[in-house]
């Protein structure tokens, strides 16, 4: 299924006029390519952006990633982050060349003094990865557009579905709803999961997650046109096909509206389909509803850190012909910026001491949403929130907990400001709210580090000769972990 193909031809369009204006190249990036149009992009908005790495393939590529800041390379208090992810299917291309182009158009655009764009640049910090599976992009590039297969490519270089490798965090909530007292937020990966193929690409995905606070994420894949949201693992070990919403599900669904609403053609019912009826649901789904997998990125995201991630579907063809590229750029430039613009949405704030001191870890709770977040190292925080009629509580270990009512208009212009200064007290208000198990803790990653030292070589197989081995191994290798099945899943 392809999207229409009568468009004329056009590689090459200037984005904009002037002295500064940049010509987009409306082609495919081999890696090398695109690494150095990365790089050529950050050299030339030095003051807002820089590129970094976060770790390399199976095969040694950077896994590289372009930042756009007011202050790029660090954290300013209160400024929300925002990531995209592409071409994580290494054959679903369309994500990462998009990812390009907005590299360059943001640079270009705020030398030229657009508006829009320097206020995004000075009030959120964005990263960008273009390809989350060069190995897998290689693979599926030599093919072709007319000739790539549905899944050649998908998988990183150790046949690895990357979609299916991170730790499945969403098993364990459903285990924890069975109690009163459950914390849907920042859940340990079990050990057990370190004893399975971990991929250096989701390693170092989960990495990133871990270091920075980001508030919102999408993830662009290709083979439908839908946005769809957490959770993709079924509530229900045998239905493969049910809905299954995260406490955030009114948060998530205004998101997934914003990027379909600002699409040219996702929400809209005379767009040609793929197969799947998502139109009269305004082009948006819940994953699990869709099809449930386990070990997805999105769902790791949410319950292992403050991030919500959408899935972006871009398309029915996962690597269009090339001439679809500028045409494809046009249908979704306004709704990546959308999207981006959405991270301020709810409220963000501070969590200090009675001394002024910013406390770090602090849980920030709503009535009524089983789902907290938590603050970044200099005690500021966000928690995107639809509009609406809110109490939200901050509490800290030895630490009281403090209460707000607030009300969130329905055009909400900005995020709306909560801070919160919290008094030292003796007992501990909530002591088994913080209390963790001991198998399951959260600073524990890599905890047999086997995976950190690696630096893109081939993981090592888990050493069936170690001696030391800790008391629960034999349980985790009776219980066999399973791997990746849903191999025929679009994302
Ligand atoms: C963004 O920040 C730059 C540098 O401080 C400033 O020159 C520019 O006017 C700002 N633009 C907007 C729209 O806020
Ligand atoms: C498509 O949208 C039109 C106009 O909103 C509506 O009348 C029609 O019923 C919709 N069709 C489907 C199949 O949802
Ligand atoms: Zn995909």
């Amino acid at each position: 299924c392809r999207v229409g193909n009568t468009l004329m031809p056009r590689t090459f369009a200037n984005i904009s006029d002037g002295g500064q204006s940049t010509v987009l190249q409306f082609t495919y990036h081999s890696n090398a390519q695109m690494f150095s149009i990365l790089k050529k992009t950050a050299a030339k908005c030095p003051q807002i952006s820089r590129t970094y790495s976060i770790g390399r393939s199976v095969e040694g590529k950077d896994l590289l990633v372009i930042e756009f800041s007011n202050n790029p390379g660090q954290h300013d208090l209160l400024e929300p982050e925002v990531k995209f992810i592409g071409n994580m299917h290494g054959n679903e291309v369309l994500g990462r060349q998009l990812l390009v182009y907005l590299a360059q158009y943001l640079c270009s655009e705020y030398l030229l003094g657009n508006e829009r764009i320097q206020t995004i640049i000075n009030s959120t910090r964005i990263h960008l990865l273009p390809s989350m599976n060069p190995d897998g992009y290689e693979i599926a590039a030599s093919e072709g557009h007319l000739y790539n297969g549905w899944t050649s490519g998908r998988a990183n270089a150790q046949n690895l579905d990357l979609n299916r490798n991170f730790p499945d965090l969403t098993s364990v909530y459903y285990n924890r709803r069975r109690f009163k007292r459950f914390r849907s937020d920042h859940i340990p990966i079990p050990d057990s999961y370190w004893m399975s193929k971990v991929a250096p690409e989701t390693y170092a995905v989960m990495k990133w997650i871990r270091s920075i606070p980001f508030v919102l994420s999408a993830s662009l894949h290709g083979g439908e046109l839908v946005i769809s949201y957490p959770f993709d693992f079924s509530r229900h070990p045998l239905e493969e096909k049910m809905f299954s919403p995260t406490p955030d599900e009114q948060v998530f669904k205004q998101l997934a509206r914003t990027y379909a609403d600002a699409h040219a053609t996702m929400s809209s019912n005379d767009t040609q389909r793929c197969g799947a009826s998502f139109a009269n649901n305004g082009g948006i789904v819940n994953g699990a509803l869709w099809y449930s997998f386990a070990g997805g990125m999105s769902d790791f995201n949410y319950l292992h850190s403050n991030c919500l991630e959408l899935t972006v579907e871009l398309g029915c063809d996962k690597f269009p012909a090339e001439e679809e590229l500028y045409p494809e750029w046009l249908r979704n430039k306004e709704a990546l910026l959308s999207f981006m613009e959405s991270v301020h949405r709810g409220i963000k704030g501070t969590v200090k001491d009675t001394d002024g001191n910013g406390i770090k870890g602090a849980i920030i709770s709503v009535k009524g949403i089983r789902h907290d977040v938590t603050t970044a190292d200099d005690g500021d925080y966000w928690r995107l929130l639809n509009s609406g009629v809110y109490i939200v509580s901050a509490v800290a270990p030895g630490y009281s907990r403090v209460a707000k009512r607030i009300r969130l208009p329905a055009r909400m212009q900005r995020t709306g400001r909560v801070d919160f200064v919290l008094k030292r007290v003796l007992v501990e208000p909530d002591l088994d709210y913080f209390s963790i198990p001991e198998l399951e803790n959260y600073e524990r990653f890599d905890p047999f580090n086997q995976f950190g030292q690696q630096d893109g070589a081939e993981p090592a197989e888990p050493n069936e000769d170690r001696s030391e081995k800790p008391w629960w191994w034999a349980y985790f290798s009776q219980m066999g972990i399973s791997t990746p099945t849903w191999l025929l899943r679009n994302y």
